[in-house]
């Protein structure tokens, strides 16, 4: 998610570093690159055109994916709590991947409470995303001050903390969307954020957690077939927007668990040999071949350490679900960094 953008509404993650996920030119290059590549694979950045986030909204709403649920129950109960560990009233809330704003609405109520004058800063590449995220929050609140920012998450962070001048910023990086990241890119990343933030500012992330593996896979493969058809959904946007011709039936969703990272993978499985023309370019499949298209880290409480400690922040403090299936960690800039 580099150039982590986001797409619409959901709570969108973005992967790959410096790719603009709204350029059809991007896209076009991407797939090629990923289906000339061995293993294939494609990144989970490209899931989210406007039927990819739908689908997530619908994956949200299954009984099985728990994610948004566990972290709202925290949010619910402890939003205060986080505020209070702030030596200082945010100057802005910096809402990286705006989502559907329900659990940024908790958090910015609870800044509310100790100062009114708290902007909320919604950072999205897609302009679409930005506007229903700040129509959102100025129904709920009429009065408040929004400060949208169309760019990456780094550049967005960046331009945020600056027209915060002294007052300090609290960034947002929700919904374990830094989990669709491999290690050293989730590194690479925070590292780009803390370097956009000032001394005294904070980093409220949130990770899903390794849990029961029966969870982890009812979350990511429901007997309702939703992650199926959302996973199938990059293929039907291959099809779409760089006129491909693949066989979608002849592929089918698998999802794995890696126990190493810790992480569930997903990949698009061929059933049978099949070729398709992208782009002008014709592909040939293999059966039982298999693109990677998403990875999904599942957190140890010691990872969430190490990660903080390899980009550069001090923990202030983690919160969890009464099951301990989310966490939500609180990040501070040291007062050096100034
Ligand atoms: C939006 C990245 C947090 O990885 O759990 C849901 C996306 N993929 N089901 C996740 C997703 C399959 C989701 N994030």
């Amino acid at each position: 998610m580099a150039s982590l953008s986001v797409a619409r509404a959901g709570e969108q993650p973005n992967p790959e570093g410096s790719v603009d996920p709204t350029s059809r030119a991007a896209f076009r290059s991407a797939v090629i690159a990923g289906l000339d590549a061995r293993p294939r694979a494609l990144s989970s950045v490209w899931f989210y055109d406007a039927m990819g986030s739908l689908l997530f909204q619908r994956i949200m709403r299954l009984p099985g994916y728990y994610p948004t649920r566990v972290e709202t129950e925290i949010l619910e109960a402890s939003s205060g709590e986080i505020l209070g560990c702030l030596p200082v009233a945010p100057g802005a809330i910096v809402d990286l991947g705006a989502g559907d704003g329900a659990k940024t609405r908790l958090l910015l109520a609870a800044a509310r409470r100790i100062s009114p004058a708290v902007t909320y800063a919604p950072v999205d590449v897609a302009g679409e995303a930005l506007r229903s995220a700040t129509g959102r929050m100025r129904a709920v609140w009429p009065d408040l001050a929004v400060r949208a920012e169309q760019a990456d998450y780094v550049e967005g962070l960046l331009r945020a903390r600056r027209a915060s001048g002294e007052t300090p910023v609290l960034g947002l990086l929700l919904g374990s969307n830094v989990g669709n990241l491999e290690w050293a890119e989730a590194v690479s990343l925070l590292r780009s954020l803390r370097g956009s933030l000032a001394g005294g500012d904070h980093l409220l992330v949130g990770f899903d957690l390794l849990k029961d593996e029966r969870v982890l896979r009812a979350a990511y493969d429901d007997p309702e077939g939703v992650t199926a058809a959302f996973n199938l959904n990059l293929l039907a946007r291959i099809n779409r927007e760089l006129g491909g011709d693949l066989d979608l039936s002849a592929f089918s969703h698998r999802a794995t668990f890696d126990l190493a990272r810790p992480a569930m993978e997903s990949w698009l499985v061929a059933r049978r040999a099949t070729v398709a023309t992208i782009a002008g370019r014709r592909f040939r499949f293999a059966s039982g071949e298999a693109i990677h298209t998403e990875i999904s880290w599942k957190y140890t409480e010691a990872q969430l350490g190490a990660l903080a400690r390899a980009a550069g922040f001090e923990e202030v403090a983690r919160w969890h679900d009464g099951r301990r299936w989310f966490c939500d960690a609180l990040w501070r800039v040291g007062p050096e960094a100034r």
